[in-house]
């Protein structure tokens, strides 16, 4: 429950600006009444998310995402409500007292054994055993500042951890951690002599580590936890929880392979880094890039496998809409190299300008390839082809259909020829699904609560005329709507969600509603109409209870009453 009043929630809300605040996670457009911007909560490429100043709420006209400025901040974010709260309480400058703010993931097993290998592996390394890798840090010119900001640690030759974990936990829960295994003789630590690199989700918790080796030949670099209930590899991004608030900021976000590379530039004071760690950028981890700015700079290995991973990345990125930036190092240099051999001057040119997603298909499209060797163009051009029909900015296309037509001596139209025709872009509101299996019932209930929400009228209505609305979900929502008012003595969508707490369910059949009902006016013969339809969806089913209840009897004056009965209610139906 909240432990703050409704009046000091409502307070709270009414000290920001929605528009304001959203505006600081997304750009948006003002147009007529209201601000439009892309929505973050589905795919979308058009600006389907309204904003309203003067109703205070955002609503998605695609998605039907709808809620205050808390419940943008909790999707957002992935934070709780009074997490939300509490945030815009200090954008508003109201001083609240609500203690620690509990966080919303539960403090499970796993997490206390992470807490506690983390401090376990960090004070290895301020050990006399822990020279030799201190020594190798070090030589790699990472400082102590760098070392505590990123919680680096140290695995030792022995089975010492596993001791630990066995004594403190469930044997079970500690080999869930995927940091200990068992075998005939016992527990053992998976991570020995590795300089440990804790991995975080995206609330900065650590959930898993990436081990170094730094004194002997072995077949892999890194060591990886496996992947735990915790720990999903394809859905984190190394540093997403410290890069997302310069990232929003600036509204830009650069992505590297390696996250030695993001801890190299962090300490040169860039923090819009993220890394995807080595392996193919999924689309989990696209939406999260998304999510954090509009300019995205893929900065990736200056050599050939780097390249290839711009490519794919890129890919991923352009299929959610997002055309990203590149950045590409000479000398085959990885960012961290670079950044060492160059100075953070150098790279930090090398980021206010990067160079078109196009451009650096063009020269990748090119290497290996004879251009002057008609077999080769041939291919050079289908292939670009290819690489434009993947992306949206009509822009970048046309330029890049002139320079390829200039470079290879060409008619642009032999190249649109060849581009698929983009299917006409459909307005934002006929993507509404609604479902084909919706009844009319349903819609009747959807509707009338729907401006139930809008108007004391209707709830007046609602409490003097329906007994009962049939389906469940939107009955506890009208319960809650008639209750709200009868407590506070109006309504308000924005202060109705605050009051409910965006509550999951509750939210969720808003949000339906929200999508099936776009009017903003209604007409009384209308809302008598939606209370009709309720009212003979209830009378038909309990003329089929009835009639079962009838076939059931023997007596024939029993069976005579309810007949009557039926008739009656045929009567008060309207069709
Ligand atoms: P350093 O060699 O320490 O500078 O690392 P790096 O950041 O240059 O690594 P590299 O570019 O070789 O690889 C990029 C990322 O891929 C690393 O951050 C790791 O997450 C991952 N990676 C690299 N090598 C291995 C390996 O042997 N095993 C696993 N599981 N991951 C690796
Ligand atoms: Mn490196």
């Amino acid at each position: 429950m909240n432990v703050l009043s409704q009046e000091k929630i409502n307070e709270i809300r009414n000290s920001v600006n929605i528009v304001d605040v959203i505006s600081s996670y997304m750009p948006l457009t003002p147009k007529g009444k209201n601000y439009f911007g892309v929505c973050p909560f589905h795919d979308d490429t058009n600006p389907s998310m309204s904003v309203s100043p003067s109703r205070q709420i955002y609503k998605c006209f695609s998605c039907g995402a709808t809620g205050t400025v808390f419940k943008f901040i909790m999707d957002y974010e992935n934070i709780s409500f009074m997490e939300a709260v509490k945030k815009v309480a200090d954008m508003g400058g109201i001083p609240i007292n609500i203690g620690k703010v509990q966080k919303k993931q539960n403090h499970t097993e796993l997490h206390k054994i992470y807490d506690l290998s983390l401090k376990f592996y960090i004070n290895n390394l301020n050990t006399a055993q822990g020279k030799e890798a201190r020594e190798y840090l070090k030589k790699r010119n990472i400082n102590e500042e760098t070392i505590k900001e990123f919680q680096i640690g140290l695995a030792l030759k022995k089975d010492n951890l596993s001791k630990i974990l066995i004594q403190k936990f469930k044997p079970e829960d500690a080999l869930k951690s995927g940091l200990i295994g068992k075998n005939d003789y016992g527990y053992y630590d998976l991570f020995y002599e590795r300089i440990m690199f804790p991995l975080y989700d995206l609330d900065g918790n650590p959930v898993a580590y990436s081990g170094r080796i730094y004194n002997r030949e072995d077949n892999s670099k890194y060591f990886n936890t496996r992947e735990t209930e915790m720990f999903k590899k394809g859905e984190l991004l190394y540093n997403y929880h410290r890069a997302k608030n310069d990232a929003r900021k600036k509204n830009q976000i650069i992505i590297m392979e390696g996250f030695m590379d993001v801890i190299r530039a962090y300490t040169i004071g860039i923090k819009n880094v993220v890394a995807t760690m080595g392996t193919a950028v999924t689309d989990i981890q696209a939406h999260l890039i998304k999510r954090m700015a509009k300019e995205v700079i893929l900065c990736f290995d200056g050599d050939e496998a780097g390249a290839k991973a711009t490519m794919a990345c890129s890919n991923e990125l352009l299929k959610i809409g997002v055309t990203p930036k590149v950045i590409r190092l000479e000398d085959d240099l990885d960012p961290d190299e670079y950044i060492q051999k160059y100075g953070k001057d150098t790279f930090q040119r090398k980021i206010d300008n990067p160079i078109s997603i196009m451009d650096f298909k063009l020269s990748y499209l090119k290497v290996g390839k004879d251009l002057t060797n008609s077999a080769d163009g041939a291919k050079y051009i289908s292939e670009l082809i290819d690489e434009l029909n993947k992306i949206d900015d009509d822009i970048l296309k046309e330029l890049t259909i002139k320079k390829v037509a200039t470079e290879m001596n060409i008619d642009e139209s032999l190249i649109r020829n060849h581009l698929e025709t983009k299917e006409f872009k459909k307005p934002v509101l006929k993507k509404i699904e609604v479902p084909d299996s919706i009844s009319k019932y349903e819609k009747a209930e959807s509707s009338l609560i729907y401006y139930m929400l809008k108007s004391p009228e209707v709830i007046t209505m609602y409490n003097n005329k329906v007994t009962y609305i049939p389906n469940k979900e939107y009955r506890m929502l009208a319960r809650e709507i008639s209750a709200f008012y009868k407590n506070f003595g109006f309504i308000n969508e924005a202060d109705f969600i605050d009051y409910i707490e965006c509550d999951e369910d509750l939210m969720q059949t808003i949000n339906k509603i929200n999508k099936t009902n776009t009017k903003e006016t209604y007409t009384l013969e209308e809302i008598d109409d939606y209370i009709n339809v309720i009212r003979d969806y209830n009378i038909k089913e309990e003329i089929k209870r009835l009639t079962n209840k009838m076939k059931n009897l023997t007596d024939p004056l029993d069976k005579a009453k309810i007949a009557e009965e039926i008739v009656g209610l045929k009567k008060g139906s309207v069709n």
